[in-house]
C-alpha cells in the first residue's frame, strides 16, 4: 500500500512551485488532493495533471490570509472527501529587502501572508483533523526561519514565526493527546520562479528542485514518520549555518 492511500491532503499555494510538486507527489502516492491557491486557472491545470495520472483532486479557491476562505475550504473537503488527514501550509511570499528599506506596511503584509496564514490554517486544520481522529500538518518554513538572513529580516522573522508555531502546535497536540503530528521543512534555494528572483547565483551553492522538498513533505506527512513531531527538517544542500 502506498504512503498516502485512502488519505486526503489539503495543500496551500499548490498552483506552482513546491506546492504543485507536493500535490502531484501525494496524489501519485494515492492521496485525494485538495489543490488550493489564489489562481484558479493554474490550480485547475494541476488538478487535470493529477487526473491524467489517474489520481483524485479538486481545486479550491483559498486565500490563506482570509479566515472565511479557510472555513469554506474545510467544509468543501468534508463534502468532497468526507475527512482530512494531511494539511500542508505551503503558500508564502518573499520580500528581498533589508531592514532599513522595509516599510511598516510591507512588513505587515508579509506577516499576513506568511504567518497569519499558518495560524489560520492550523486552527482550521486542527478542527478538521480532530474530527478525523488524527493526522499530520507540515509547514513550509525556510532556512532563514532558523538562522536569520542579513538581507531579509522580515522574511526571516515570518519564517521564524512558522518554526515556533510548528513546535508549539506539536506540543499542544501531544499534551492534549490529539494524535496530530506537526512538523516544518526548511528549504534552502529552490528552483521556482520566486526562488530564482530571490537568491542570486553567488549566494547559491546548490539549487534544490521543488520535487526534493515534496519528498520531505511526503515523508513527514506519512505514517513512517509516526514518532516525528515538532521537528525542523532542513533541506539546503549544506548551506545552512546555525
Ligand atoms: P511559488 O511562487 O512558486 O509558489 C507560491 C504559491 O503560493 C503560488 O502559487 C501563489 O499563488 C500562492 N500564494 C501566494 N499568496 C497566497 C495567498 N495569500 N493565498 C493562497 N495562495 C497564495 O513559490 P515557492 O518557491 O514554491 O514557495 C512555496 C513556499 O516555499 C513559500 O512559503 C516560500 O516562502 C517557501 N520557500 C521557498 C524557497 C525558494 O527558494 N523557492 C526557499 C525557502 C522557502
Amino acid at each position: 500500500m502506498s504512503w498516502m492511500e485512502e488519505k486526503t491532503a489539503l495543500i496551500t499555494g499548490a498552483a506552482s512551485g513546491i506546492g504543485k510538486a507536493t500535490a502531484l507527489l501525494l496524489a501519485r502516492e494515492g492521496a485525494r488532493v485538495a489543490v488550493t491557491d489564489l489562481h484558479p486557472d493554474q490550480g485547475q491545470l494541476v488538478v487535470e495533471e493529477i487526473q491524467r495520472q489517474g489520481g483524485t483532486a479538486v481545486f479550491i479557491s483559498l486565500d490563506v490570509t482570509r479566515e472565511a476562505d479557510w472555513a469554506a475550504a474545510m467544509a468543501m473537503v468534508e463534502r468532497e472527501f468526507s475527512n482530512l488527514n494531511v494539511l500542508v501550509n505551503n503558500a508564502g511570499a518573499m520580500l528581498p529587502k533589508n531592514l532599513e528599506d522595509t516599510t511598516l506596511s510591507e512588513w505587515q503584509q508579509l506577516m499576513t501572508v506568511n504567518l497569519d496564514s499558518v495560524i489560520l490554517g492550523t486552527k482550521h486544520g486542527l478542527k478538521a483533523l480532530r474530527k478525523t481522529g488524527g493526522g499530520a500538518i507540515v509547514n513550509v518554513s525556510s532556512v532563514s526561519g532558523l538562522s536569520g538572513h542579513p538581507l531579509w529580516a522580515a522574511y526571516s522573522a515570518s519564517k521564524g514565526g512558522v518554526t515556533l508555531l510548528t513546535k508549539s502546535t506539536a506540543l499542544y497536540c501531544t499534551k492534549n493527546k490529539l494524535n496530530i503530528r506537526v512538523n516544518s521543512v526548511h528549504p534552502g534555494a529552490v528552483d521556482t520562479a520566486v526562488g530564482r528572483s530571490f537568491f542570486t547565483e553567488q549566494e547559491t551553492i546548490r539549487w534544490l528542485k521543488p520535487e526534493d522538498i515534496a519528498q520531505a513533505i511526503l515523508f513527514l506527512a506519512g505514517d513512517d514518520a509516526a514518532f516525528i513531531t515538532g521537528s525542523s527538517l532542513v533541506m539546503d544542500g549544506g548551506q545552512h549555518k546555525p
